[in-house]
C-alpha cells in the first residue's frame, strides 16, 4: 500500500519500567525489583500498531538529541518517519511502574513533545493527500491548531484525548470525526462519573455526527454512532503489563475499519488485539502482528 493512510502526529517517549510489588506511596522508599527501558509514547505506539496491523501510516512529532532509537523503533516497525522532526532538548521520557497485578502508573516528562510549533504543524499538513485519517493523542503541544488545520484541509480526525487534562474542554472536539477514550477519560470529558452506558449516552449526545469507542479494560469495550450502540467483550488472559493496550486497541480498530471490515467486527478485532498487548511486558514492544490478530 503506497498511499498514506494516517497521519500520527502524537507523542515519543522513552519508557523507564520499574516493576513494583505496589505503586510507591506518599514518603516511603520503596526498590523495584526490576527495570527496563522501552520505545513508548501515546503515539509512537500506536504508529506501531498501525504498522504492525499492514497500514501505511507516517508519524510526525518531535525526539531530542536522545529519541534516535525512538525513530529506529518507528522505522523497523513499518512506520514512514519522513516528518519526524528533531529538537535540541531531551526527548519526552515516561517512569511507570508496573504492580505484581500489571497495573501501572506513569509520570511523564514532556519534553520534545510539547515543543512543537505551529508553524511545524502547518508546513507538515501542507505535505498531507486529502482523505489521509489525521491520528492524534493529547502528548504533544499544539492540539487546537492540529484538529483545526486538519478540517481545513478535508483530513479527517481521529483523536485519543489521553492523558485527558482540563485543557481538553477547550480543544475543538465538535470537529473531530472518531473519538477513543477509557471510562476515566470518558468521565473527565462529560465531567462526571457515570456506568459505562452513561457515560456513552452523554459523550454521543455530544458528538452526535462521530463514532465514539469506550475502552472498559477487562470487560471490552463499547461503541456507539448515532443510535447504533453496542459493546464486544475482552478475550481473557494473563495480564503481565496494561501499558499500550489502550494504544494497540486503537491501531488495531482503525487498520481494521481501513480494510473494510464493520464498526463491530474492528471492534472485537481490536479487543484481540489489545488483550494480546496486556499479556506482554512493555508498550511498543508487546504490540501483536497483524497475523496474530487477523482470522
Ligand atoms: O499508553 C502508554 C504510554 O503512555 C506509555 O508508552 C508512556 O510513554 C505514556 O505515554
Amino acid at each position: 500500500m503506497n498511499r498514506l493512510q494516517v497521519l500520527n502526529f502524537g507523542s515519543l517517549n522513552i519508557d523507564h519500567v520499574y516493576q513494583v510489588p505496589h505503586f510507591v506511596q506518599p514518603g516511603e522508599t520503596l526498590a523495584c525489583t526490576a527495570y527496563a527501558k522501552f520505545a513508548g509514547g501515546k503515539g509512537l505506539n500506536q504508529s506501531v500498531a498501525l504498522a504492525r496491523a499492514g497500514v501505511h501510516v507516517a508519524h510526525a512529532g518531535k525526539i531530542g538529541t536522545d529519541g534516535g532509537f525512538l525513530a529506529e523503533t518507528l522505522q523497523a516497525a513499518g512506520v514512514d518517519t519522513r516528518f519526524l522532526l528533531h529538537g535540541d532538548g531531551p526527548t519526552g521520557h515516561a517512569c511507570i511502574q508496573v504492580d505484581a497485578t500489571g497495573q501501572n502508573l506513569i509520570l511523564l516528562h514532556p519534553g520534545a513533545n510539547r515543543e512543537i510549533s505551529d508553524a511545524e504543524i502547518v508546513t507538515i499538513l501542507d505535505q498531507v493527500p486529502t482523505g489521509t485519517i489525521l491520528l492524534l493523542q493529547n502528548e504533544i503541544s499544539g492540539m487546537p491548531t492540529l484538529i483545526r488545520e486538519a478540517k481545513k484541509r478535508a483530513l479527517p480526525v481521529a483523536i485519543n484525548p489521553a492523558p485527558c487534562g482540563p485543557e481538553v474542554a477547550g480543544y475543538p472536539l465538535d470537529l473531530v470525526d472518531l473519538l477513543f477514550v477509557n471510562e476515566v477519560e470518558a468521565a473527565q470529558l462529560v465531567g462526571e462519573t457515570g456506568a459505562p452506558d452513561e457515560l456513552l449516552a452523554e459523550l454521543a449526545a455530544r458528538f452526535p455526527a462521530g463514532e465514539i469507542v469506550m475502552t472498559l479494560g477487562g470487560d471490552g469495550a463499547c461503541y456507539a454512532k448515532g443510535d447504533e450502540r453496542f459493546q464486544v467483550p475482552s478475550p481473557p488472559v494473563t495480564v503481565v503489563d496494561t501499558t499500550s493496550a489502550g494504544d494497540t486497541f486503537t491501531g488495531y480498530f482503525l487498520a481494521a475499519k481501513l480494510r473494510g471490515f464493520s464498526a463491530r467486527e474492528a471492534m472485537r478485532i481490536a479487543a484481540k488485539a489489545g488483550s494480546i498487548a496486556v499479556s506482554r511486558a512493555g508498550a511498543a514492544v508487546s504490540i501483536p502482528a497483524a497475523d496474530e490478530v487477523f482470522d
